[in-house]
């Protein structure tokens, strides 16, 4: 058999991608996989990882396939474990089934057990093809917080902000809800759905109140940490996030300079208040924090000043843009990104990967600031 999969097996492997994502926002810290079992060319077994504890999705679609599993091909987005942890490992469950063939989409980028399932089924005679290209790309692209968080050690970030067409997140007098429309805003729920934390900064706590919760989306809910950068401890009492910090968490980044008093207030009401040294609380040095609690994934709102720190820092992977077909104008309205600004022109942050698409009548633009990491043991750090 060819060590390249054939293109009946990559068309598996897309569907085994879509079989992934049903585990979105649930799976965290463990990696969205999908799995097929192809017998004849034909899909005898399907699964998918629905979270921590719960089988893996070869496990799944080798149970879905049962007999018919024996001298197939099992077609999987990431490679089979080959160790224990919460459950046995996947290459055990493969050698067992007897399936003569296992296409891979992409490598464990953990340097330790990378390469270990593959070697393992090979060495127990099974077939191994692994996808290359846009294909192992893919496969990646869905992991990207598992990939982020396991090689760079701190969570995945995503940056979503929303302007008018003239670049302006607010008027000049600070009214900012709605620049974009509700299929925008739908989606902006989504994804806080999706990743394990939400930061703003506290500009954008004190102006708008948000929750920052997850709302009105399908399937089963779990809601994001609510993080707030706040160098002084400013985050009122009585601010929604607050008063729900005992139902779903809240998490503040201050300083040394904020007052004790402020501290303990927020502490008794449920906050989480983390103190860090220098003026602000440094983006990399907090998500490093979160990401060594197990935070893979991170959604930015915001805004223009936290932004545009996140943004100088290097810590931001993903940008996505909503742009807004309205004119706010105003020299003193404020434009997206705040500060001193990244020139010379030459090497301002650009974007990659560049994808766009229309949102209700918003247009959203999408583009990496970095890399998906792959499985290069070089890529530790950022
Ligand atoms: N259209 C959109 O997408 C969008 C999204 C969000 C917000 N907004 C709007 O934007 C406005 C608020 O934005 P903003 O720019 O004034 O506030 P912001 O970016 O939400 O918050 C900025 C504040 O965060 C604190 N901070 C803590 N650590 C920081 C760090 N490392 N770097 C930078 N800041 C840090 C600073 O205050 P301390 O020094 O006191 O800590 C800073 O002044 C509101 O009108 C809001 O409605 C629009």
């Amino acid at each position: 058999m060819s060590s390249r999969p054939t293109p009946v097996e990559l068309e598996a492997l897309t569907h085994a991608r879509r079989l992934a994502l049903n585990g979105r926002g649930r799976v965290s810290p463990n990696p969205l996989v999908g799995a097929v079992v192809l017998r004849d060319g034909e899909t005898v077994g399907e699964g998918w990882h629905e979270g921590p504890g719960e089988a893996h999705a070869e496990v799944m679609a080798l149970a879905d396939a049962g007999d018919r599993a024996r001298g197939a091909t099992v077609v999987c987005t990431l490679e089979p474990c080959s160790h224990f942890g919460r459950t046995p490992p996947c290459t055990d469950a493969l050698r067992a089934a007897g399936v003569a063939r296992v296409v891979i989409g992409c490598l464990d980028p953990l340097e330790r057990t990378r390469g270990q399932g593959v070697s393992i089924l090979r060495q127990s005679g099974v077939d191994v093809a692994l996808a290359v290209g846009d294909d192992e790309a893919a496969c990646r692209e869905i992991n990207a917080a598992f990939l982020t968080a396991a090689v760079r050690r701190r969570p995945h970030v995503m940056l979503k902000l929303a302007t008018s067409l003239d670049g302006k997140i607010a008027t000049a007098d600070g009214e900012s809800r709605w620049i974009t429309g509700p299929d925008s805003r739908a989606l902006v729920h989504r994804w806080r759905a999706d990743v394990d934390a939400v930061v703003v900064g506290i500009g954008t706590a004190l102006a708008d109140d948000p929750q920052l919760t997850a709302r009105n989306v399908d399937g089963p809910l779990r809601q994001p940490m609510r993080v707030v950068f706040d160098s002084h401890a400013r985050l009122p009492l009585d601010s929604g996030l607050v008063r729900t910090a005992g139902e779903i968490p809240v998490t503040v980044f201050t300083t040394e300079a904020a007052d004790k008093a402020r501290i303990d207030a927020l502490a008794d009401r449920g906050v989480r208040v983390l103190r860090e040294r220098g003026d602000r609380p440094h983006p990399l040095e907090a998500m490093r924090l979160l990401g060594a609690e197990g935070v893979q994934s991170v959604l930015v709102e915001g805004g223009a000043v936290l932004a545009a720190a996140f943004v100088g820092a290097g810590a931001v992977d993903l940008v996505n843009w909503f742009v807004a077909p309205i004119l706010i104008g105003g020299a003193d309205a404020p434009g997206a990104l705040a500060g001193p600004g990244f020139g010379p022109l030459a090497d301002v942050p650009r974007l990659q990967d560049v994808e766009s698409e229309r949102v209700g009548e918003d247009i959203l633009v999408s583009g990496r600031l970095t890399a998906i990491p792959g499985v290069l043991g070089s890529e530790e750090g950022t």
